[in-house]
């Protein structure tokens, strides 16, 4: 049985490892890539397969039962799909999910099946072909469709599209994609924009999910949805006879920190105890100096102490944050 050592000063128990495989990404999307492309990490600096999948087996003796892969994007890793399977075969490990841009869903979704993963998420922040360029870079919003949609046929549950929303990029299709949620089963996730490093907001305000909520509501009433347990920190509704459901993901508006269930490893080894903030443990170097299981445990149980009690973003305030989405993960 998992015990439950990975309990931080405030007590919230860390359950849920989010891991970013890899910083490289097929699309170059204006909220995540910084115009001056930052430097990639070099390959001998990311952690290989085997050391993440010890620095999970450590995690899981340690309490957490829940991982998400993530990158930059996730499949654009060689070898990922084995890397997968044997992940979601760890004893304990009772959540494994992905997060991907869909890129590769189409050619691969059959592949991702049989790696065991049951629950993906899809970065989508328009519905339409022409914007999905300008927004993201490369032209392959059909693809990306097509993706998704054959995920849906062969039993992906739930699929989550997550959106993050900009102000005169793609604010005039908040509708649209509740619209979706009535057409499909699909989870869509509104997620409110981070500013990070190096990358000004790329429309200069924000738009949050009070905001949002007003102008979706046009479509009906946003029935809350109960929560389980096990879920993130998305506040869930939906509309009365819709087949999906709707979620506002809150950083800015109401940070969801003293429930926060949360560790990052990046993609560079770094294990990181909040997404916005720069605390980190160098788990890559511990492994590489030859350290034993209970030495990488005990790491991870120093570090998670040292987790912060909450960030301090705000929407007056933004503040930056070290360190890209990209590496890190979101
Ligand atoms: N703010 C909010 N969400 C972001 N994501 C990437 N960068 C940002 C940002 N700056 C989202 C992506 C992805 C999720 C993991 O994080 O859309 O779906």
């Amino acid at each position: 049985m998992p015990n439950s050592s990975l309990i931080d000063s405030y007590n919230r128990k860390l359950n849920y490892l989010r891991i970013s495989i890899t910083d490289r990404c097929n699309l170059k999307c204006m909220y995540c890539v910084p115009p001056d492309r930052i430097p990639k990490i070099p390959h001998k600096e990311i952690l290989s397969y085997e050391e993440i999948l010890r620095i999970v087996r450590v995690g899981v003796s340690l309490g957490v039962s829940k991982v998400r892969i993530t990158g930059g994007e996730p499949l654009v890793r060689k070898g990922v799909y084995d890397f997968l399977e044997q992940l979601t075969q760890i004893e304990g490990l009772l959540d494994v999910s992905l997060t991907t841009n869909g890129v590769l869903l189409k050619d691969n979704i059959y592949k991702i099946k049989s790696t065991g993963i049951k629950r993906i998420n899809i970065s989508l922040d328009t519905l339409n072909p022409k914007k999905f360029q300008k927004i993201a870079g490369y032209d392959c919003f059909d693809q990306i469709w097509e993706g998704i949609e054959l995920a849906q046929q062969i039993g992906f549950d739930p699929i989550k599209l997550n959106v993050v929303p900009l102000p005169g990029v793609n604010d005039d299709e908040l509708t649209d994609f509740a619209r979706l949620s009535f057409t499909h089963p699909f989870h869509i996730r509104f997620i409110e924009y981070m500013p990070m490093e190096n990358l000004p907001m790329p429309t200069g305000r924000h738009l949050l999910a009070p905001e949002i909520k007003r102008r979706i509501s046009i479509l009906g009433e946003l029935i809350p949805v109960e929560k389980n347990t096990t879920d993130g920190p998305a506040e869930r509704f939906k509309f009365e006879t819709a087949l999906g459901e709707i979620g506002f993901i809150r950083p800015i508006s109401r940070h969801f920190c003293n429930a926060c269930n949360r560790l990052r490893l990046t993609a560079s080894g770094q294990l990181r105890l909040c997404l916005l903030s720069d605390r980190q443990e160098d788990l890559k170097a511990a492994l590489r100096k030859g350290c034993s299981d209970s030495q990488l445990a005990e790491i991870f149980i120093q570090a998670v102490r040292r987790k912060p009690s909450e960030h301090n973003l705000e929407a007056d305030h933004p503040g930056k944050v070290l360190g890209q989405m990209c590496a890190i993960g979101g």
